[in-house]
C-alpha cells in the first residue's frame, strides 16, 4: 500500500513506519513538523526507504505535497502530553483538531482511506469495568478535549461526506523510542541517572499499558480490515497503578525505593483508564507482549541505548524538567 504516515517521527508512528515498511512492503511517505517529540533518529533504520516530508498538517500545501500518490492516510501526528496541554492548550487545539481538517479535506479531495490514530483519554476516567466503542465520550483535559474534537470530525466527514474514515483507540504506550517526558521512560532514565522518581499525588492511578509494538500492528489491521465509519478500541492487556510501575522499574534498575518522591498531583487527573479491546479481537487482532516483559525490554533498549537519549537529557527539555517539577534534573 502506499501510505501518508503523518507524525511518522513520533514515538508510535515510526514504530508503525517500521513496522509496515519491513512487513508489509509499504511505500510510505512521512509528513512531520519534527517538534521537540519528532526526530528523524527514531526512523534511522528505514530513513533510505522513505520519503520524508518536513512540515506540519495544518499547513494545506504541505500536505498536498505529501499526499501525492498516497492510497490512504494514518494519522498520527498530534501534541500528545497531557501536562503540557494543562500549561498550554494552543499548540493542541492548532494540530490535533485544525491539523485533523486538513487532513481530511485532503483525503476528501483525493478520495483516500483514513484512519485517525486516537486515545483512550476521550472516555474520561473510569472506576470500575472497561470502556467499549459505545461508551460516551467524556474527555477531562484539554490534550484528550482536542482528542475528541478530532474524532468528530472524522465522524462527521463518514457521515456526511461518505469518507472512508475509521478511527483506533489506544490505550496507554510505552516501548522504545518514546520522549521521556512520559511516566515510562522518565522513571526509567531517572533511575538509571539515580535520580529521584516524581510520582503524581498518592500514585494509585491505573493505566492500561500497551506495548508500542502491539499498538501498531492494532493499527495496521484497522488500515486492512476495519470497516469504514467503525471505531476500533485497542487496549494492553494489563493494567497498573502507578506506583508499581514506578517499584518495577526500580527493580529492573537495581535502584531502592528511596528514590520515590511523591510531588503535587496534576489538576484533574484522571483515576483509571480502562478499554476493552474485544471489538478489534473480533476482527483478529491480539495484543503480544504483556506488561512484564515489555517493561524488561523497555527498560533494556533504555539502557542500550543512550546516543538516542542523551541528546534529549542535555538539551531544552532540562528546562522543561525545572519548570515542570520545579527542581534541576541530574547531569
Ligand atoms: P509523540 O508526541 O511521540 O509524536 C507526535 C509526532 O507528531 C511527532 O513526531 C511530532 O513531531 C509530530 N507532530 C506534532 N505536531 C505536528 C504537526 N502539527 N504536524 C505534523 N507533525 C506533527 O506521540 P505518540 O505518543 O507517538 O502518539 C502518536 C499518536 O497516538 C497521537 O495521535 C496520540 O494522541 C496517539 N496515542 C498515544 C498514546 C500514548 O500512550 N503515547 C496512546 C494512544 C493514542
Ligand atoms: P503519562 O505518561 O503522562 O500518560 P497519561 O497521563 O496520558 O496517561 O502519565 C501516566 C500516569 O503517570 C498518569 O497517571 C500520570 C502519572 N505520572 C506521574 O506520576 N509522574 C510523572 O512524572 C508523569 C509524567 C506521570
Amino acid at each position: 500500500m502506499r501510505l501518508l504516515v503523518c507524525g511518522g517521527a513520533g514515538f508510535i508512528g515510526s514504530g508503525f513506519v517500521r513496522l509496515r515498511v519491513r512487513d508489509h512492503g509499504d511505500e510510505v511517505t512521512v509528513l512531520d513538523k519534527l517538534t521537540y517529540a519528532g526526530r528523524k533518529e527514531n526512523l534511522r533504520d528505514v530513513i533510505d526507504k522513505i520519503r520524508f516530508v518536513h512540515g506540519a498538517i495544518e499547513d494545506a500545501s504541505a500536505v498536498a505535497e505529501a499526499v501525492t500518490g498516497c492510497e490512504a492516510i494514518v494519522n498520527f501526528a498530534a501534541e500528545t502530553h497531557v501536562d503540557r496541554s494543562i500549561s498550554g492548550p494552543e499548540a493542541f487545539i492548532m494540530t490535533n483538531m485544525q491539523g485533523t481538517h486538513v487532513l481530511l479535506e485532503a483525503a476528501r479531495e483525493h478520495g483516500l482511506r483514513y484512519v485517525q490514530v486516537s486515545t483512550d483519554e476521550v472516555y474520561g476516567s473510569i472506576e470500575e469495568g472497561s470502556f467499549t466503542e459505545q461508551s460516551p465520550l467524556a474527555p477531562s483535559s484539554p490534550y484528550s478535549a482536542t482528542k475528541t474534537g478530532a474524532d468528530l470530525l472524522v465522524s462527521s466527514y463518514f457521515h456526511t461526506y461518505q469518507l472512508p474514515a475509521l478511527i483506533c483507540r489506544g490505550s496507554n504506550n510505552y516501548g522504545p523510542y518514546q520522549y521521556p517526558e512520559k511516566l515510562i521512560p522518565l522513571m526509567i532514565l531517572n533511575a538509571l541517572a539515580g535520580d529521584t522518581l516524581p510520582v503524581y499525588g498518592d500514585g494509585r492511578n491505573v493505566r492500561n499499558w500497551l506495548f508500542v509494538e502491539d499498538f501498531g500492528r492494532g493499527i495496521g489491521h484497522v488500515l486492512e480490515h476495519g470497516v469504514p465509519g467503525e471505531v476500533y478500541n485497542c487496549g494492553g492487556p494489563d493494567e497498573c497503578e502507578n506506583i508499581d510501575v514506578v517499584r518495577r522499574i526500580l527493580s529492573l534498575t537495581g535502584r531502592d525505593e528511596s528514590l520515590i518522591e511523591y510531588v503535587t498531583d496534576r489538576p484533574g487527573h484522571d483515576r483509571r483508564y480502562s478499554l476493552s479491546a474485544s471489538k478489534l479481537e473480533g476482527l483478529g487482532w491480539r495484543a503480544q507482549v504483556r506488561f512484564d516483559e515489555g517493561l524488561e525490554r523497555t527498560v533494556r533498549w533504555y539502557r542500550d541505548n543512550a546516543w538516542w537519549w542523551e541528546p534529549i537529557r542535555s538539551g531544552d527539555y532540562r528546562d522543561y524538567y525545572e519548570r515542570h517539577y520545579g527542581r534541576a534534573l541530574k547531569a
